[in-house]
């Protein structure tokens, strides 16, 4: 195990913001992770879990150790013929990991093709795109305890994956790392195709007999359409969470406004669409030279080159109060924010 200190992470984040660590290591294996946290608590150091770096914004350098999972493996432990779990180390590129299973021509991850980041982090906010979320093909993860290097099995009730969220970022946060996960697949698992755009795609296309890998490239076309892609444009995809409201808040928004964006939870909650009502607070395409907010998406922040992420936050605060100011909904980041208030 090699630390390195005072590392240009620029590279390694999909905003690609200025931001370096004091401490910087690779790990491969779970007991690498237990060297590397033996090393971090010799030192006194603050760690923080690096994957594919596509859902953080640094405010500053980070002073501490940044553990970058590099872990690789994919794995059949179980196959009945029809269905089967496939078990990926937490390092796995995520789109790699969605590509190779439709090549296999295992059913069940086409909906999430092309989201940015790593196999380790889908689970610890549940992962969404049209209309299906990681937690319908979640089987079980594996993680390592911060304080005592133990691994330990959690499943689906334990895991408590909610609309991007799960235990990990709520009453386990910054206590464990997740360094493999299980996945449940299915070789005739349903096509699902009920999510508006998909639907206007898959017409396009015009086939009877769909197959899986069709519903992804029709995934992938929307994303390219719709989402700036992280090589070329800077951007850690929606920013912002989708906020739920109470039915009877909406109710009001909606004598106001009865083309708001509302996608019903339960009889007492329902979830809006971050992007409506920040593109309709005149956002969208928003141009401040070295940032904005994208021009087909106003969830996305971008950055164009060279803005910081003491930048970008000062737009997304604006953001927050500009649709606090319209509608009185305070929006929440989706993206993680790092070092923040430190300087
Ligand atoms: N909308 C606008 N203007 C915009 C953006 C959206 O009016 O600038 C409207 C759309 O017309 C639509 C509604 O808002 O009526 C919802 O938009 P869309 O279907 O594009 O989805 P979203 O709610 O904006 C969510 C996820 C995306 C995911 C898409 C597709 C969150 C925070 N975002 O976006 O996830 O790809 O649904 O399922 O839940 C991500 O998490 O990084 C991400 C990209």
């Amino acid at each position: 195990m090699k630390v390195e200190t005072q590392v240009d992470l620029t590279s390694s984040l999909t905003f690609h913001v200025p931001a370096f660590a004091s401490h910087y290591v690779e790990v491969e294996k779970d007991d690498d992770i237990r060297e590397a946290l033996r090393y971090a608590q010799n030192n006194n150091l603050e760690i923080l879990i690096l994957g594919g770096g596509s859902n953080m914004l640094f405010h500053n350098d980070f002073e501490g150790l940044v553990i970058k999972m590099n872990s690789k493996g994919v794995d059949v432990s179980s196959d009945d013929g029809r269905r089967l779990e496939v078990v990926v180390e937490a390092g796995e590129d995520w789109h790699e990991f969605v590509l190779k299973s439709l090549a296999n021509g295992w059913g069940g991850l086409e909906n999430l093709a092309l989201i940015p980041g790593c196999v380790g982090a889908s689970p610890m906010q549940n992962i969404g795109a049209y209309g299906v979320e990681l937690k319908d093909v979640f089987s079980w993860l594996e993680a390592i305890e911060i304080k005592t290097g133990q691994l330990k099995r959690f499943n689906l009730k334990e895991c408590k994956l909610g609309y991007r969220e799960s235990v990990f970022k709520s009453e386990l946060k910054g206590e464990w790392i997740i360094v493999r996960v299980a996945y449940n697949l299915d070789r005739e698992s349903p096509l699902r195709t009920s999510y508006g755009a998909i639907e206007d795609e898959i017409s396009e296309i015009n086939k009877i007999d769909l197959t899986h890998l069709d519903v992804a490239k029709a995934v992938i076309k929307i994303r390219n359409s719709k989402l700036p892609n992280p090589d070329v444009i800077g951007n850690a995809g929606s920013f912002f969470k989708n906020p739920i409201v109470k039915k009877e808040d909406f109710n009001k928004l909606k004598a106001v406004y009865p083309e708001i964006p509302n996608y019903p939870i339960d009889g007492e909650v329902v979830k809006l669409a971050a992007g409506w009502l920040i593109d309709t607070s005149g956002w969208r395409g928003h141009d401040r030279g070295t940032h904005g907010v994208h021009e087909h998406q106003a969830l996305v922040l971008v950055n164009n080159g060279g803005a910081t992420g003491k930048e970008l936050w000062a737009l997304a605060e604006d953001i927050m109060q500009s649709v606090k100011e319209k509608y009185n909904i305070q929006l929440e980041p989706e993206v993680n924010q790092i070092s923040i208030g430190k300087s």
